[in-house]
């Protein structure tokens, strides 16, 4: 989503704001601005549609500078992107930028007209800036007149204010969206997202829900919703070591996809004993409860769901806990029925997703034994608001189609299912998924070693614009990863069906103009999938299989087979995953794509 960043130092404070942009940029990218004050000038803007380097051009034909500023990379929700509806929005000598939704946006809209004040966007935002004009009016006092705001707006928002009365000042806020202040040396800054501010600072402040402040250079004061006076601590950030460039690669999503044998080794680091998983790295209290877990409820959104997908097989085979796994955004709008011991996980990558936020929160209130966030980022909400935590290592993930993220998550949970079959004494499992997961990166390696052929596949989909992906069992969630990966960057519309739902639709589909894509490693559903395998053949369609090369004989010309090494049950659908996430970048390639970016999609997207 939108992209917040603000600066209060003694020197020019453009830069560092143009580069937070630049490195939020993979959050949302249809439109940026900025606003600057120098004492005694007035506030300076400047704004432009498309990405970052647009607005850099802009810059270069009108130059600001200034030691106030705050900046914003925009994804849209009301109002097309358009420079009138790029952020900060400007009114009465004072500048905002907004992420989020202020759902009462119309009335105020209405009120504030009558009350002469003229709209030049279509956005909810500027509603912000003209009633914290309208309160400063009554107040002459700048952080009265955004208390008196902040009580207008209802819905989920990260704000940031400045105001030419204090020039050395920021207002910001937050509910709903993240928020963060970082500290510098006489300087302090404002971000969505501490990655902004990597390049000045890795000490932060976490804004909690119903937070504002004000933040001088020196000094920054903190209250919460009921305005007592709060104190946020300085954390440092983790992942600061971090390389945020794309180094010898093309784009951030071949990096991350090569950076998953690390990704794996660090998120399995400290959890393995010789032939058991270390349950303290849950924490006291979760690791004295796991016996006492039931039943088990799973939400996430996206990518992080279908990772909730494959851990469903994974526990009720080797815990014997039932389970089930949801969208968040039908989950907290439903009744879910919460049997006793219940265990809420959530699974996110970036901690922010909106609507898993919202489930989590919702869920506080029904019963359940506790909440765990599965999470890629320490100081994110969900993680912050979770009772348990299990943190995946992947590093920062730029790219917006989810790549290290996912099969962390996927590694996280099955040393999770693990825990759960040791404390219910299912050593069978145990000791087998702790030597597949210490073998995992190496064989994660070598699966991406296959990038050659996939690169030569990918060209049988330069003009399709449809496909099928196919997968049974803990593999058929997978297929759905391949599916939404193929979609999310190259837009080819592409479904997955558990392969034994073929014949009930979707093989009227089949010709020689579909592609279907098979995940068939050799589990002990395969002479099954080799059965639905038959029915696509039969009827012309063009099969490309991934496949256990020790199984899988090549031979028939309709029939594309990528051979995979073999590889423990329990861990294949990690493996399974790269050659989709291989062949969809290069199906993005060859269709000429903004595989980073995509358009319409964002990658963290912390509105409804
Ligand atoms: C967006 C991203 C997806 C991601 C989903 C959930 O749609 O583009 O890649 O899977 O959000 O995000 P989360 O951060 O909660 O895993």
């Amino acid at each position: 989503m939108c992209g917040i960043v603000g600066a209060t130092a003694q020197r020019d404070i453009t830069p560092i704001l143009l580069e937070g942009l630049r490195r939020l940029e993979y959050r949302g990218y249809d439109s940026a601005g900025v606003a600057v004050l120098n004492p005694g000038d007035g506030i300076q803007r400047v704004r432009a549609v498309g990405k970052v380097a647009e607005l850099e051009s802009a810059l270069q034909a009108t130059p600001v500078n200034g030691t106030l500023g705050i900046a914003h990379t925009r994804w849209a929700t009301h109002g097309k992107p358009a420079e009138r509806n790029a952020h900060p929005h400007i009114s009465n000598g004072l500048a905002v930028v907004h992420n989020g939704i202020i759902e009462n946006h119309a009335p105020l809209r209405k009120r504030l007209q009558d009350l002469g004040f003229e709209f030049t966007s279509e956005t909810d935002t500027e509603v912000v800036a003209h009633l914290l004009a309208h309160h400063y009016a009554d107040s002459a006092n700048v952080l009265d007149a955004f208390r008196a705001t902040l009580a207008d707006i209802h819905g989920a928002y990260a704000l940031a204010v400045i105001h030419e009365s204090e020039p050395h000042t920021l207002y910001c806020s937050r509910m709903g969206s993240p928020l963060v202040i970082g500290e510098g040396c006489g300087e302090h800054y404002l971000a969505s997202d501490p990655l902004a501010l990597l390049q000045v600072t890795d000490r932060f402040r976490y804004l909690e829900e119903g937070d504002y402040a004000r933040v001088t250079r020196e000094q920054c004061e903190i209250w919460d919703r009921q305005h007592n006076s709060a104190s946020r601590p300085v954390a440092r950030y983790e992942h600061a070591a971090h390389s945020l460039d794309k180094g010898e690669y093309r784009h951030f999503m071949l990096k991350e996809i090569f950076e998953q044998p690390q990704a794996i080794s660090d998120t399995l680091a400290g959890t393995l004993g010789d032939d058991h998983v270390l349950t303290a790295v849950l924490g006291p209290e979760a690791e004295t409860r796991l016996a006492d877990i039931a039943n088990i409820h799973i939400v996430a959104c996206g990518t992080s769901y279908h990772a909730g997908l494959v851990a469903r097989y994974w526990i009720e085979e080797q815990a014997s806990i039932p389970c089930q796994v949801e969208v968040a955004s039908e989950y907290r709008y439903r009744s879910a029925v919460v049997p006793a011991n219940t265990l809420l996980i959530t699974i996110s990558q970036s901690g922010e997703t909106a609507d898993t936020l919202a489930a989590l929160r919702y869920a506080k209130d029904q019963g359940y034994l506790a909440t765990l966030a599965i999470c890629n980022v320490a100081g994110s909400s969900l993680v912050r608001e979770a009772d348990w935590r299990l943190l995946t290592h992947a590093g920062p993930e730029i790219g917006v189609a989810s790549t290290k993220a996912f099969t962390t998550q996927l590694v996280a949970l099955l040393w999770l299912t693990t825990a759960l079959a040791q404390t219910r004494g299912r050593t069978e499992y145990v000791a087998r998924n702790v030597d597949a997961l210490r073998a995992l990166p190496a064989q994660v390696e070598a699966v991406l070693s296959l990038e050659p052929a996939i690169t030569e596949l990918a060209q049988r989909f330069a003009n399709k614009h449809h496909a099928l992906f196919l997968g049974r069992g803990p593999h058929y969630p997978i297929a759905m990863e391949g599916a939404l990966k193929l979609k999310e960057i190259s837009y080819i519309h592409a479904e997955a069906y558990a392969a034994g739902e073929l014949k009930h639709g979707p093989l009227a589909l089949v010709d020689e103009d579909m592609p279907v894509v098979s995940v068939a490693p050799s589990d002990s559903l395969l002479e099954k999938l080799r059965s639905n395998l038959e029915e696509v053949r039969a009827r012309g369609g063009q099969l490309i299989n991934f496949a256990c090369e020790t199984i899988e004989p090549s031979g028939d010309a309709s029939v594309q087979t990528v051979g995979l090494p073999w590889v423990e049950e329990c861990v294949s659908p990690v493996l399974y995953t790269l050659p989709l996430q291989l062949l969809s970048y290069h199906v993005a390639l060859v269709k000429g794509t903004d595989v980073d970016k995509p358009r319409n999609l964002a990658k963290s997207v912390t509105v409804e």
